[in-house]
């Protein structure tokens, strides 16, 4: 059991299961509101701090997050300061902010094993989002996240992650640049230290280094945007 040392938390108890790796891809449909009692693994109790002023988005998508992601150390740490940026960029930029914080939540779960299938994580993420009932627009957000569709490409993914919508509004680069100014431990950052320390933690012969040329720029144009919006709305 998870304790909430603050003392100040709400309790939840999930009883979640696992799911199978090895699934079909998924088809976009008509979704509705997330399912998490479906998921299949993960036998769990949760005690999670106190919650701050969420919609029913926030909510599933916290507890979802921490069921997969609570154990992984600086992934969850990095997850938390995300959230915590999303929500409060939502305001001043005047986006839904149930949608960006749940978004935020989960858009590392495909690093969680019990998501891997392909080993790209905004893929992952999407289709098991996807196939649990979460909103398409969710999907969507979590499969585009931070220049997703670059690597998509160099790994010859691409057609798999067009299956999901690539919204590009105000709300999507709200999510890459609250993932943005976060570092890997939940630390506050500017845009070119995160995206540098990416860059040197996976390396110069990775994939993030070969389209880099596309994405660094992309990416630095998204912190451009949302900071002017920021900036404007002061
Ligand atoms: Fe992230």
């Amino acid at each position: 059991m998870r304790t909430d040392p603050a003392g100040t938390g709400i309790q939840s108890v999930l009883m979640l299961s696992s799911l199978a790796v090895n699934r079909p891809r998924p088809t976009i449909r008509a979704m509705t509101a997330p399912s998490l009692l479906r998921e299949p693994r993960f036998a769990r109790t949760l005690v999670l701090p106190a919650l701050a002023p969420a919609g029913p988005l926030t909510s599933a998508a916290r507890l979802l997050a921490e069921a997969l992601l609570g154990d992984m150390g600086n992934r969850w740490r990095h997850t938390q300061g995300v959230a915590e940026r999303a929500a409060g960029l939502a305001g001043p930029l005047g986006v839904d902010a149930d949608l960006l914080t749940a978004a935020a939540w989960l858009h590392d779960i495909g690093y969680a094993a019990p998501t891997v299938a392909t080993g790209f994580h905004p893929l992952d993420g999407a289709d098991h989002l996807t196939r649990y009932g979460w909103p398409i627009r969710v999907a969507g957000l979590v499969a585009y996240h931070s220049g997703a569709r670059f690597v998509a490409a160099a790994k010859g993914l691409s057609e798999l992650l067009a299956v999901y919508p690539d919204e590009r509004t105000v709300l999507a680069d709200a999510l890459t640049y609250a993932d943005q100014t976060v570092g890997p431990a939940g630390d506050r950052v500017d845009p070119d230290t995160r995206y540098a320390e990416v860059l040197h933690r996976h390396g110069p012969c990775s994939l993030n280094a070969l389209v880099d040329p596309d994405r660094g720029p992309y990416l630095r144009g998204i912190a451009r945007r949302v900071e002017h919006l920021l900036a404007a709305a002061v």
